[in-house]
């Protein structure tokens, strides 16, 4: 089957990429990573005479055919689609049979070139180092059209794309450092954060839109940038001050910290936790609060994140954890981290809980009590995630293209416009785009169709106002 060939050289591209990106020094898993590569790229070659990987938009072709969004690739192809278009790369190709070594070359320039973002120029300069080192058998090509890396999309659809991809890396690290007991770079910490502050108050969308990003590897780090610009965009609705929302933004990014302690083996368990699982997974709480007041370079002890660590996963009737053994009122920011952090878990493929979608979250967070959430926050998420302003233009998960037509006049289904098809699974414009109610469910009572990313309609050249005069 072509189309899982080309599924699974996006999956090897992106684990050499990671592996090439952590490991300095080639060791057995990047050497593991890159053999990977180097066998799917050679056998898509062999059986198909040709191995051109082209970026368009946001999709990613091999030989022609797109390679399909999954869950399985969803955070792969993000990855590398991210990588080529920052590196300035829109195609590679394959010519002969190549080895690991220089599949190695290749991505070490992409990498090298990615980090700098040199634009065009870079490209020009990354291809010339190749040749330089001698790599002819795979070849690196800029974007053939408008709808690749350069393309003229809004620069705040971009800047808000770095500040996510930014945010990611500082929690990685500040992660990784606590779990070695160092305190960590700070102030990278409070950088990424002005970012996110400043963005979720000019652009709130954007950002927003970004945190449909949902990698398997690098959950914890990317829930807790997803759970800060939810609590960020949540303060700003609730009325917060900058240096409110700074604390707050600070607060959601660390609430998890403790969760560096917590083994592996738990956090990917598939199964029910036993008693001591439990118990280690539970104390990210209190440990996360400890090692917070460790962060020595930061100026003063961030004492709201201190507590929102601490208090973010007890309820106001006691029955969460730690437990309090007297009445206690939570503070402000624990409850909307609460909020923000539940939402985005209960959204996440992670081992105990499957995705759900996003309305279906929502709406027992906001009509079960038991589950113990201020209905107030809850209200301010639903009003915050149901923004899809009309000519937003959407992937559907049936890999269809479309463009948000209007809010769905059922108000329960904020989640759920109607939207115009553009184009079928295939990439196929329709001449007359047909308007479709994304709250339709079929037989089984599944819907038909639900939104999985927000997009650039300039990436596929779609002028957004001819479907709306
Ligand atoms: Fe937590
Ligand atoms: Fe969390």
């Amino acid at each position: 089957m072509p189309e899982e060939r080309a599924s699974r050289f996006l999956v090897a591209f992106h684990l050499a990429l990671q592996a090439l990106k952590s490991h300095a020094i080639e060791n057995a898993q990047v050497r593991r990573a890159l053999d990977g590569l180097a066998k799917s790229a050679n056998a898509i070659l062999e059986s198909e005479n040709q191995l051109v990987a082209r970026v368009a938009g946001e999709l990613l072709y091999v030989n022609s055919a797109p390679v399909h969004l999954d869950v399985e690739n969803f955070a792969s192809l993000g990855h590398v689609l991210s990588t080529l278009q920052l590196a300035g790369v829109g195609i590679i190709r394959l010519q002969e049979p190549a080895n690991s070594q220089e599949w190695k070359m290749l991505i070490s320039q992409i990498l090298k070139c990615s980090a700098k973002e040199g634009g065009p120029e870079g490209f020009l300069e990354m291809r010339r180092r190749l040749g330089d080192l001698g790599l002819n058998r795979i070849l690196v090509e800029p974007p053939v059209d408008k709808d690749a890396a350069f393309a003229d999309a809004p620069q705040r659809r971009e800047s808000a794309k770095r500040t996510y991809q930014r945010s990611v890396s500082v929690a990685k690290d500040l992660f990784n450092s606590a779990r070695m007991g160092r305190s960590g770079q700070v102030k990278e910490v409070k950088h990424a954060l002005q970012n996110i502050v400043d963005q979720v108050l000019k652009n709130e969308v954007s950002l927003v839109g970004l945190t449909t990003l949902r990698d398997y590897d690098d959950y914890t780090f990317i829930h807790s940038v997803n759970v800060c610009i939810f609590s960020v965009a949540v303060g700003r609705r609730l009325g917060l001050t900058r240096p409110q929302l700074f604390d707050l933004g600070l607060a959601a990014m660390l609430h998890d910290v403790g969760m560096s302690w917590v083994p592996v083996e738990i956090l990917d368990k598939q199964d029910k936790l036993t008693e001591e699982e439990q118990r280690q997974m539970e104390a990210h709480t209190w440990r996360g609060a400890l090692s917070i007041f460790n962060l020595r370079d930061y100026e003063g002890i961030p004492f709201r994140a201190i507590i929102a660590a601490y208090e973010h996963h007890m309820k106001p009737d006691f029955s969460g954890y730690p437990r309090s053994v007297r009445s206690r009122k939570l503070s402000v920011f624990s409850k909307i981290i609460a909020v923000a952090d539940a939402y985005n878990a209960a959204l996440s493929t992670r081992a105990h809980a499957s995705g759900k979608s996003p309305d279906l979250v929502l709406g027992e967070m906001w009509s079960d009590p038991d589950l113990g959430y201020d209905p107030v926050l809850v209200k301010a998420l639903i009003t915050l995630l149901g923004i899809y302003p009309v000519g937003t233009c959407v992937i559907l998960d049936t890999f269809e293209l479309a463009l948000v037509h209007a809010a769905n006049p059922d108000s329960t289904q904020l989640h759920r416009p109607l939207v115009r098809v553009i184009s079928d699974p295939d990439g196929t414009w329709l001449g007359q785009p047909p308007v479709v109610d994304l709250a339709d469910k079929n037989d089984e009572g599944d819907f038909r169709r639900t939104i999985i990313k927000v997009t650039d309609p300039d990436k596929y050249m779609v002028n957004v106002s001819d479907y709306f005069v």
